[in-house]
């Protein structure tokens, strides 16, 4: 990979094809949460004989029309993965490039936020990540906490085993404060305790580059997503891709364990 620490270049959404919004997908038969893992930035560069940050950079771009589809789409809540607890083993020089460009996301898209009326979040452990960065990340989340349109839940510092484990210290702590009978435990408080607390679990999971795996993220939650593995890497997921996956998603029919007769 490239020893440059630095994004070198101004985020910019990459252009999309089609007219915006000339979609045949009905209103009813969308999901309220989709979640999308975000691979394949490194092949994506290295299919062009480029270091690897270079996918991540059009990886970022490539953020900013997805979320505007989804915020017009009337998507309740879209999760990103941006930033694993396990991405912490990549080199020291690509973490510093993957926190850069974070900073300039967040920087770069709150006027785009606020001008879709998209509400963020972030889910993911605080310890870790440097005070710019959290700091990046509690003005952002400040500045659009009023908004009342798609919640965007970028997972950074993220993975699902630190999460459940979290909640069930969080757990424990109050059942040995006496706050909490052992008792009262039941699904709805384990979700309260998740970093997604308030969310409604994710309807569609979504995977580019073609890995079949779920690699730590929204496990609790994801029990009864629909998945949606794109062969495309994330710079190339485009909104026609987008419109593709909520297609296969309508076609869908969810069972949640019960006996469901398939669509006529
Ligand atoms: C997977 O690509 C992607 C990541 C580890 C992080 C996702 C990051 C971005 C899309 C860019 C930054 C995003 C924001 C919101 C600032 P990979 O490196 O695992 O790809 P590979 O599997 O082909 O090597």
């Amino acid at each position: 990979m490239s020893g440059s620490t630095k994004p070198t270049t101004t985020i910019e959404p990459r252009p999309q094809p089609g007219p915006a919004g000339a979609v045949d997908l009905d209103a009813k038969s969308l999901p309220r949460h989709v979640a999308i893992i975000m691979d394949g930035n490194g092949r994506w560069a290295r299919a062009q004989g480029k270091p690897r940050v270079y996918g991540h950079e059009h990886g970022a771009r490539n953020v900013n029309p997805i979320v505007t589809e989804c915020a017009k789409l009337g998507i309740e809540v879209l999760t990103l993965y941006a930033f694993s607890t396990e991405n912490w083993l990549r080199s020291k020089a690509e973490v510093e490039f993957l926190m850069g460009l974070l900073l300039q996301f967040l920087e770069a898209e709150l006027p785009t936020m606020l001008a879709n009326n998209v509400r963020f979040k972030q889910i993911g452990r605080r310890e870790g990540l440097s005070p710019t960065v959290l700091e990046m990340i509690d003005r952002t989340t400040a500045a659009t906490a009023g908004n009342t349109g798609l919640t965007l839940a970028l997972a950074v510092n993220y993975g699902s085993r630190a999460e459940i484990t979290d909640a069930v210290r969080a757990i424990a702590r109050k059942v040995k404060a006496g706050e909490l009978d052992p008792s009262a435990i039941d699904q709805g408080v384990i979700s309260d305790h998740l970093f997604t607390a308030g969310l409604p679990d994710p309807d569609l999971l979504i995977r580019t580059a073609g890995e079949m795996r779920l690699s730590n993220y929204l496990l609790w939650q994801s029990s009864y997503a629909e998945l949606y593995v794109a062969d495309v890497c994330w710079p190339d997921f485009d909104v026609v891709q987008l419109h593709e996956a909520l297609r296969a998603y309508a076609r869908r029919t969810r069972k949640f364990g019960e006996v469901v007769e398939p669509r006529a």
